[in-house]
């Protein structure tokens, strides 16, 4: 029975352009979305621009124009850069339409039905000059810590802090410069504190009311950071807050039904997006839109996002399905943040490249599908795109290793052999195709596309030995070893012919060719066709070149020169104003006997290296004093270069219970802070801290 799956993608913000960062998730998706459509299953994707919220109002005032034609405008540009990428939506919507509307005002009554939406006054910073409240991110001033001038409303660039816009010294508005007054409006509020959301998100998120669990392991624990664990009731410390859902006019969304000035936060009309998006194409082609979404549908739904939006995606979301009569997600499947050359992407190193840059420097972009995916297994960690190692992989697997089996070898087929493929051995070779399917399908099925990868350049690298071992080039020049060429070189067709099968996914439109000019089919591949002998092959044409570095080194330094000054891209912005909701709740109280149980000492990082076989771990010397430097094993590797922190000075827990490891022993802990937000950060104390003091 075929499958009937819903696959969604996040929905990119309508002001900044897409970038490779956005493209590791659209890449994995359309994969995947290409995978599940080859095997035979019915499979949906859909996707939208996000569309609402106050920095587009503000942009398009800017830029003297209405929201509607800066959206409109972006809408073009997000989708002419999909297909650029061979990312093919099956409907590439908008939240601003009509569709949207109907299904975010017809959940909101259903909520409100059920009792669940709750008016409250709250008081906020209102700019009196602009004449509208101010959202966190669009209020500066003074940091109250460290006394930073011009910081944002909820938290400090400099010192870290996190704290209230009213916290701030002299506030301004980042709008007009006004000094804001504090104000009082009602809000609507999403009562996620009441007892069925608790319940339902503590049973949901865990997977108890699932087949499957729906979040990735790593996803489920930080959920359980968020919800707290065991023994939840009621009254419990780690109750859920109230969802504010409402902001005041001006605001460029949908207004709430019965509130006039009132207008849907960005965040509640976003996820409903998917439905919105969906509903369109349900329109243009006769699927049945409660099939996918009633409660109770026996289809499967999958969201792919990054991690910084999983708790829109864990929790408000599904919260907001159930108690709407609306069926919630399979599956999330969130994926970590690209880094460029190790590091977050940068304007001033010329790495925060556009999707529109690569296309107008580099032109292949299944050179990039190809990279990701060779990185992407299905967990969240970060993916860095190694400018030097992506010209050596594109060059040495998919044309050094690919690509080559047919340059070397369709030649002699079609030259002396009319492009007939002769088996005298098919069984073998059948069984040896459907054997490889089953492999390379499980890793595509889990999303673990690097070890699909893997296996099938294992098989390149087989099908490549062999024609080295038997040199078609040489018994080609020999009349007596015609049937020796004809075999060798059908053979070698042939593992082409699986190679660009199982390669589809992720190479689409390559392989198209392949599909329809060398082995003369008017159709793409399917999965069944692994089952199945090429008969003959037209001549062989040219099908890709070796990827040349200048190319990567004129994209770089075209993003470098186009460097402005502050131009702080409004996404990064308007998604800092939803970060706060990803603070995780503080721990319980301790009294200072237990804090000073831990003897916390400043440690010299005398060496730092690379540990054999360990993914995470580097090996930490840590001079505090003792006599002996101690060892440690710290899981920092994914943010540290290890030569980076050779003499450097750090924090560890010196009394923590010595830990045997693979690697070996391990006595005591370096101090790292993180977050929901990418990255890292070891922790340092001021200038003049001597190893072994005490930190108290
Ligand atoms: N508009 C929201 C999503 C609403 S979904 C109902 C949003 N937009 S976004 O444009 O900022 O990001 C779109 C997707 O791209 C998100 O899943 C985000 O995690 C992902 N990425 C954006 N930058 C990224 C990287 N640098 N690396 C990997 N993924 C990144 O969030
Ligand atoms: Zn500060």
């Amino acid at each position: 029975m075929p499958r009937k799956i819903l696959v969604t993608s996040a929905l990119p913000y309508a002001n900044g352009s897409i970038h490779l960062g956005h493209l590791v998730e659209y890449i994995q998706t359309d994969i995947w979305v290409r995978f599940q459509k080859m095997r035979g299953n019915t499979c949906h994707y859909v996707c939208a621009d996000d569309t609402h919220g106050t920095p587009i109002m503000l942009r398009a005032e800017k830029e003297g124009i209405t929201p509607e034609q800066l959206i409109a405008r972006v809408w073009q540009e997000h989708y002419d850069d999909f297909a650029a990428f061979h990312i093919e939506f099956d409907n590439y919507g908008s939240t601003n339409s009509a569709e949207n509307k109907e299904c975010a005002q017809s959940i909101y009554r259903t909520l409100k039905a059920n009792g669940l939406i709750e008016v409250r006054s709250i008081e906020q910073y209102y700019d009196p000059v602009k004449n509208m409240f101010l959202p966190d991110r669009f209020i500066k001033g003074e940091c109250p810590k460290c006394h930073a001038k011009d910081q944002y409303g909820d938290n400090c660039e400099v010192c870290g802090a996190a704290y209230a816009p009213t916290d701030l010294i002299n506030p301004f508005s980042a709008v007009s410069g006004a000094a804001p007054v504090l104000r009082n409006s009602d809000h609507y509020f999403f009562k996620l504190s009441s007892p069925s959301c608790q319940k339902f998100l503590r049973e949901w998120t865990v997977g108890k009311l699932t087949k499957e669990p729906p979040l990735q392991i790593e996803a489920a624990n930080k959920m359980q950071e968020w919800l707290g664990t065991e023994g939840w009731t009621d009254s419990d410390e780690h109750k859920l807050s109230d969802w504010d859902i409402s902001r005041d006019a001006p605001y460029f969304g949908f207004e709430i039904p019965d509130a006039p000035g009132k207008y849907f936060y960005v965040w509640l009309d976003a996820p409903v997006g998917y439905m919105g998006s969906f509903k369109q194409l349900c329109a243009k082609t006769g699927i049945s839109f409660d099939d996918y979404w009633k409660q109770g549908s026996d289809t499967e739904l999958y969201h792919f996002i990054g991690k910084d939006i999983l708790y829109f995606h864990a929790l408000f979301w599904p919260a907001m399905l159930q108690h709407a009569g609306f069926r919630t997600p399979t599956k999330l499947f969130a994926h970590g943040f690209l880094t460029v050359n190790g590091e977050k992407m940068s304007k001033s190193r010329g790495t925060f490249i556009t999707a529109r840059s690569y296309v107008d420097h580099i032109k292949n972009t299944e050179y990039l599908r190809y990279y990701y995916a060779a990185k992407l297994n299905g967990s969240m960690e970060d993916l860095d795109l190694n400018l030097e190692d992506f010209v050596a992989k594109v060059n040495s697997d998919l044309i050094g290793k690919y690509i080559n089996i047919a340059s070397r070898c369709a030649g002699f087929l079609t030259k002396f052999f009319d492009g007939k493929l002769i088996f005298p051995n098919s069984k073998r070779l059948h069984d040896g195709a459907i054997s490889s399917g089953q492999l390379v399908s499980e890793s595509f099925e889990a999303r673990d596309y690097a070890r699909a990868l893997r296996d099938i350049m294992a098989i390149a690298d087989r099908i490549n030995v062999e024609i080295a071992a038997t040199a078609p080039w040489t018994l080609a020049k020999d009349e007596a070893q015609r049937e020796a060429l004809h075999d060798i070189c059908s053979r070698a067709l042939h593992g082409f012919y699986v190679l660009s099968i199982l390669l589809r996914p992720v190479l689409p439109a390559l392989t198209s060719r392949v599909a329809r000019e060398l082995f003369d089919m008017s159709r793409d591949f399917t999965w069944d066709d692994l089952a199945a002998l090429p008969t003959h092959i037209n001549s062989y044409q040219h099908l890709a070149t070796r990827l040349d570095p200048k190319l990567i080194e004129a994209m770089v330094a075209a993003n470098q020169e186009s460097l402005k000054p502050m131009t702080e891209s409004h996404s990064e912005t308007r998604h800092a104003e939803h970060q706060q909701h990803a603070i995780s709740p503080i721990a319980e109280t301790i009294s200072i006997d237990d804090f000073s149980k831990i003897d916390l000492r400043v440690a010299h990082i005398v060496n730092a290296e690379h540990v054999e076989g360990a993914e995470k771990l580097l090996k930490l010397t840590l001079d505090i004093g003792e006599e002996k430097p101690r060892t440690v094993f710290a899981g920092i590797k994914s943010a540290y270069d290890p030569e980076k922190l050779k003499g450097r000075m750090t924090v560890m827990v010196a009394n923590l219970a010595p830990r045997k490891m693979k690697f070996g022993l391990s006595e005591g802990m370096v101090l790292a802070a993180s977050g929901e937000a990418p990255g890292l950060f070891v922790l340092s104390p001021d200038d003049g801290a001597q190893p072994g003091m005490r930190i108290k």
